[in-house]
């Protein structure tokens, strides 16, 4: 069990988002990503699958971790956890999500975007947030600003997060991992193009590498 979200987040500064349409495509998406060296993996609630997805991934894909996205109440949180995810990520926090955390010693990455939201998350035990939607909500600008007042909250950036702006959430000392899917094609998961989604989650290692050799932070 992951106790610290900084535990799993250190394991890969890429977070890929993944949304499973099919159960069938659970596990061989998850060999893809992690054949591409993405071992840290979040399955979106979003679908009707997407419990057995997390489960079959869990059971069949021991090189990941696995944790649970979308997770909005209570009710997703305990059903993700039985389903065996490692870590739990929300869109948005509440004091039930945190509580649930706490108890069951899983690991919460709530979202945050607002001062407020940032100072609730730390204040209630969790310095790790998601900041999401991303690039709706500030982007970069807006992490580096609100490294200001909290200097020892880290963010994890997701929503709009890809190729493109990848080097600006990186290059900032408080972040410390950016999520998407911008690895995970809609049209390539669709045909099954395993080896596209193997070379798209490599290619976000080495720029995810490179960023940091190049000053950035992870
Ligand atoms: C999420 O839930 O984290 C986002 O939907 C992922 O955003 P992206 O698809 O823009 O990467």
């Amino acid at each position: 069990m992951l106790k610290d979200t900084y535990q799993f987040l250190r394991l890969s500064p890429v977070v890929p988002v993944m949304v499973i349409n099919r159960e069938e495509d659970a596990v061989p998406m998850a060999r893809a990503l992690a054949a591409g060296g993405l071992r840290v993996l979040e399955v979106t609630l979003r679908t009707a699958c997407a419990l057995s997805a997390l489960q079959a991934i869990r059971d069949a894909v021991p090189e990941v971790t696995v944790g649970a996205g979308t997770v909005c109440t209570a009710e997703d949180f305990s059903a993700a956890v039985a389903a065996g995810a490692e870590f739990v990520v929300s869109p948005g926090q509440s004091e039930a999500l945190f509580d649930l955390s706490r108890e069951s010693g899983v690991a919460l990455l709530p979202g945050a975007v607002t001062a407020t939201e940032v100072m609730q998350a730390t204040v209630s035990g969790f310095p790790v947030v998601k900041f999401f939607p991303a690039s709706t909500s500030g982007g970069a600008g807006a992490i580096k600003a609100l490294g200001g007042p909290f200097p020892n909250t880290h963010f994890v950036p997701t929503g709009g997060v890809g190729p493109h702006n990848h080097g600006e959430y990186a290059a900032l000392p408080n972040v410390i991992a950016v999520g998407g899917s911008w690895m995970l094609p809609e049209e390539k998961v669709l045909a099954g193009d395993w080896q596209a989604i193997s070379q798209l989650a490599s290619a976000s290692v080495a720029a995810a590498e490179s960023l940091q050799a190049g000053g950035g932070t992870q």
